[in-house]
């Protein structure tokens, strides 16, 4: 069990989804974020915090055994916006990380790193990246920084590239990319509790049928996913025709985000 467990992005829907799975993880669980939480429970103490604010990032880390870092923007934006929150505040974060002893990092990468891939090309962790927009050359930069940190400074992060964690799969593309909750959680403990955790790359998925990605180079954490999106195909196949096979959510991993333009701040 960690003594005091950072989660970034704490008002964002995957740490909700995570929170109540932390419960006999922690001694204390320590969220934060600029948006507030307002139902905060016993074991947990909140941390209002910009990313992009040094010192209070320093702040924010002190302390910690172990950080999942989920905060920051999560889908394309303009750049001023992805700037401060994934460039500035994961530079932040890996500063006081290693001016705090160092605690393990759970960082909270993408699937759109890799979005200009197609659907029907198979990958593994030495794929080289091929982002969808700026959001994921903002993840692309996050990866680099835990890759410098490991080798400089011993840092250690599991990078996962999350596909898609939601409750449910909400179309067709997500049968494939969808990770549960469950998962998620049991591979955070896993990475944490690991005896060495290095700098993995871990595609975030669930046991899904049709998948993308393999995890064979990370088997050594000895993390297996449980669920599967399979128990959603019915109700995902009911709700609409399938895409042709040309249209972008049907043809790249990226899905919808490979038909975004470059958002400027007055748009
Ligand atoms: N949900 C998914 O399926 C998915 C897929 C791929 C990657 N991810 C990544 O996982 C993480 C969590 O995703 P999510 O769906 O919960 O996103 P979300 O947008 O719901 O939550 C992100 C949280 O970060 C906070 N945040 C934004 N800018 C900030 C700043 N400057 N300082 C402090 N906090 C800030 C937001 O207020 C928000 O609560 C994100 O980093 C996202 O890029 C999620």
């Amino acid at each position: 069990m960690l003594e005091k467990l950072l989660v970034t992005g704490a008002a964002g829907g995957v740490a909700t989804q995570l929170r109540p799975l932390f419960a006999d993880f922690a001694k204390t669980v320590r969220l934060s974020d600029v948006v507030a939480v307002d139902d905060v429970k016993e074991t947990e103490e909140f941390f209002d915090c910009d990313l992009a604010d040094e010192k209070a990032v320093f702040e924010l880390v002190a302390g910690c055994d172990g950080i999942v870092h989920l905060g920051g923007i999560s889908v394309e934006k303009p750049y001023s916006l992805i700037r401060a929150a994934n460039l500035d505040g994961v530079y932040h974060l890996y500063e006081a990380v290693r001016q705090n002893g160092n605690p393990r990092i759970i960082f909270a990468s993408s699937n759109h790193v890799v979005g200009y891939y197609r659907q029907d090309e198979h990958l593994d962790h030495t794929a080289i990246p091929k982002p969808d927009g700026l959001y994921g050359v903002s993840k692309c930069f996050g990866e680099a920084m835990a890759s410098l940190y490991h080798d400089k400074f011993g840092v250690e992060t599991a990078i996962v590239r999350i596909g898609s964690c939601f409750p449910e799969p909400a179309d067709r593309r997500m049968l494939s990319t969808w990770l549960s909750a469950q998962d998620f959680a049991r591979m955070i403990k896993r990475c944490m509790l690991a005896p060495r955790l290095g700098c993995p790359v871990i595609y975030g998925i669930s046991d899904n049928e049709t998948v993308w990605w393999s995890n064979e180079g990370t088997r050594y954490l000895g993390w297996r996913p449980q669920d599967s999106s399979e128990k959603f195909r019915d109700k995902v196949e009911a709700a609409a025709p399938p895409p042709g096979p040309e249209e972008p959510v049907a043809k790249y991993q990226g899905g919808v985000f490979t038909t975004h333009p470059i958002f400027k701040d007055e748009d």
